[in-house]
């Protein structure tokens, strides 16, 4: 299996997200800082000792093909997006995803200057995120987001291809969604109904018990199970964000997963309902504004990028279209 590119390390202080779609005939430019980043990354992050600078960067499935002859990952596709009863999880456009991290936020904002710098006039960045990490590990709900994460060698087999797709052991597939929160509603409840809506209490953190959990809390709505009584995982790497002056409270939720059909099947469950609930109490409470999946390569295929698409054969899937006052949503995968 090739060497990862570092999403198994535990949650940084501060992170910033760059969603950039890639222009026409910026593909060759995009070559060149994909090929360039590792070089970048040192160079920024040498300067500030302890910051323990890294990114992470992911390529998605239409720009896949405009960027790469050659193989593709087995499972790479475009974010469906959802359509429930209630709730809609969008699919936004994004060709790249630079998942920059750090111990703080003047390492993450210089690297970040540096990638747009090298992006002007090949890609444009439609959505900038500064994430930071809140106090005991909390989200803007007041909760502490990701405990029941993976560890060791089970996050290894979570997140990361095995042999199954041998071009991209190593490699990982990610899930992006923005989420904001509606805080006026969210305070309205008392503690006790908030642990209802999430399935864990709020101070202590623990888990409540089967039988005072209700079946359409967000952990018990996440927790996943195949046919054969496997428990599947999801790597979360979530990290708040917001704004006081625009009233924006929310969470930047990322998913790594070996198998994007892992994180897709607990949207499905969030979104669109399962037999033992509707859907995730926590939709009520926090909407769903961007949604896209990415192909994370192992860290050494920045090292020896593939040939590139001959422009002339490049299958180019269509992006979703912008420019009419949506958010970008697509097609949207409905119940039945
Ligand atoms: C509004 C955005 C979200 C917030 C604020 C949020 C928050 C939380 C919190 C507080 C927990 C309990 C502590 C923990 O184990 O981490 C949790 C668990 C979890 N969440 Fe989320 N989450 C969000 C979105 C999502 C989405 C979109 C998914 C999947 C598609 C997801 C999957 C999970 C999973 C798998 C668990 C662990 C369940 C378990 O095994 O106990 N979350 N989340």
């Amino acid at each position: 299996m090739g060497e990862p590119q570092p999403i198994l390390d535990p949650l940084s202080k501060a992170a910033l997200f760059l969603v950039a779609t890639i222009d026409e005939g910026g593909e060759s430019a995009v070559r060149d800082l994909l090929a360039e980043l590792p070089g970048l990354r040192r160079s920024v992050g040498f300067r500030v000792p302890g910051a323990d600078l890294s990114c992470v960067t992911s390529i998605g499935s239409t720009a896949w093909d405009r960027l790469f002859a050659g193989p593709k990952p087995s499972e790479l596709h475009e974010f469906p997006g959802y359509e429930g009863p209630r709730h809609q999880a969008p699919a936004t456009p994004g060709d790249l995803l630079f998942h920059i991290k750090a111990e703080t936020p003047d390492a993450c904002f210089e690297l970040a200057m540096v990638i747009g710098d090298r992006l002007r006039g090949a890609a444009t960045v439609v959505d900038e995120t500064v994430g930071f990490r809140y106090f005991e590990q909390r989200d803007l709900l007041g909760f502490v987001d990701g405990t029941e994460n993976p560890e060791g060698s089970q996050a290894v087999s979570t997140a990361l291809i095995d042999g199954s797709d041998p071009d991209f052991a190593g490699g990982s597939y990610v899930i992006v969604q923005k989420y904001l929160h509606d805080l006026g509603a969210w305070n309205a409840l008392s503690v006790t109904e908030q642990e209802l809506v999430i399935g864990r209490t709020k101070l202590g953190d623990f888990e409540l018990s089967d039988a005072d959990k209700p079946a359409n809390s967000h952990v018990a709505v996440n927790t996943l199970y195949d046919p054969d009584g496997t428990q599947r995982q999801i790597l979360r790497a979530n990290m708040p964000f917001g704004s006081v002056r625009d009233g924006e409270f929310g969470t930047y939720y990322v998913a790594y997963a070996a198998a994007p059909d892992v994180t897709e099947r607990m949207l499905e469950r969030m979104f669109l309902g399962s037999d033992e609930a509707a859907y995730d109490r926590i939709l009520d409470f926090s909407t769903a504004v961007t949604g896209t999946l990415f192909f994370t390569p192992p860290a050494g295929f920045f090292d020896a990028l593939p040939d590139p698409a001959r422009t002339d054969t490049a299958v180019v899937e269509q992006a979703p279209a912008l420019g009419d006052g949506s958010l970008g949503i697509g097609t949207l995968r409905r119940k039945d």
